[in-house]
């Protein structure tokens, strides 16, 4: 029987990746994103990656009569994976309503569907930004959570505890996923992150650097608590933690979850420096990457990783990709940017 996956922001950086993962596994897809930060060439690209082509439709999920529309056409899917929402952390400080509108009203429009049309499996897109400065290193799934930093990490728990909320209350099974640090691109180089104007994150600053587009990275602090005094974050392979769907998809297809709702960390489980980081970058390709120690950024926290041993034990998923892995595929992508490959497809 066909397996239908609707994928929501199917076109941005985790979407694609995740799309690419359940064609391998025998899913056909059904993309919907408004191409607020991503672009439709990537239907293209994720084609000739798998050689099957997502269904793609074009709206944002605030419309509810388009979404509405969306599963009367499509009467056939068993779940929705969903990724798409705003996520730029600093613009969600000077637009907060943006924020809570649209990423708050997009689940909101979702859940209600999904029960109207009897599609009772969710996977959702969460962070790590939810624990915020954890106590306890590594964090697990129980730690508490803290008030979020931005309007943006707030958006993450309040659709969670939407979700929570939710699933008491009409039929649906869900999973939430926290993601610690997603970087890197697939290994065909032909899809991988791409940021709008200046990148706010680590991996691709340091990629535009290499390249020329940025001048120098800044370390933002070295006088942290940690062992060389930068920041330490659990950074993820995207192939990885887009694998990591596909299991919780066919888990909840397979009634394999334990509770209606469920919440599992993804990350290495290793916690890596930014020093650490620039490191892998200059070893793996070869390169000496311009930097320079600036002050620390407001809002940042100083060490996160991963406690990954629920995911391990109940999703059977093991992040298998490293740190240089990570760099290098994030360096051929950026390589290809360059080279046009999006334009060309
Ligand atoms: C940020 C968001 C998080 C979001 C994630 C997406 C905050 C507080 N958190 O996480 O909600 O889910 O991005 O990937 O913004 N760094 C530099 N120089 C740079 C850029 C970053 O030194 O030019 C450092 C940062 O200080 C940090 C580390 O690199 O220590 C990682 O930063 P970043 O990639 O922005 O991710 P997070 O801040 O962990």
């Amino acid at each position: 029987m066909e397996k239908k996956v609707l994928v929501t922001g199917g076109t941005g950086y985790i979407g694609s990746h995740t799309v690419v993962e359940l064609q391998k596994s025998g899913y056909t897809v059904i993309i919907v994103d408004d191409l607020s930060n991503s672009i439709q060439k990537v239907v293209g690209l994720i084609h000739k990656i798998t050689g099957q082509i997502p269904i793609f439709e074009q709206f944002n999920l605030c419309d509810s009569d388009q979404l509405n529309l969306l599963f009367e056409k499509h009467s056939n899917i068993c779940g929705v994976i969903h990724f798409a929402a705003h996520k730029a952390v600093g613009e969600s400080v000077g637009q907060p309503l943006k924020y809570y509108h649209n990423n708050l009203l997009s689940l909101i429009n979702l859940l209600k569907c999904q029960a109207e049309h009897g599609v009772d499996k969710l996977v959702f897109s969460s962070s790590c930004t939810v624990y915020g400065q954890p106590d306890e290193l590594p964090v697990s799934e129980s730690a508490p959570l803290k008030h979020a930093t931005s309007p943006y990490g707030n958006t993450k728990k309040i659709c969670e505890d939407i979700i929570r909320d939710t699933v008491g209350t009409i039929d649906i099974r869900a999973i939430s996923l926290r993601y610690f640090n997603p970087v890197g691109a697939h290994k065909s180089g032909l899809i991988g992150e791409l940021p709008l104007g200046t990148p706010q994150n680590l991996v691709p600053f340091i990629t535009q650097t290499a390249i020329g587009k940025q001048n120098v990275l800044k370390v933002f602090g070295d006088n942290y608590n940690t062992p060389d005094g930068t920041c330490i974050r659990d950074y993820i392979h995207v192939t990885d933690l887009a694998k990591a769907h596909v299991v919780a998809i066919d888990r909840l297809i397979q009634q394999k979850n334990e509770t209606p709702y469920e919440v599992f960390n993804l990350g290495t489980g290793n916690g890596h420096s930014v020093m650490e980081v620039i490191k892998a970058f200059e070893k793996t390709t070869g390169l000496d990457l311009a930097f320079e120690i600036a002050g620390r950024r407001t809002g940042d926290i100083e060490q996160v990783w991963a406690d990954t041993s629920l995911a391990n034990l109940k999703l059977g998923w093991k992040a298998e990709l490293g740190l240089e892995e990570m760099m290098y595929s994030a360096w051929i992508w950026e390589k290809n940017l360059a080279a046009g490959i999006v334009n060309q497809s």
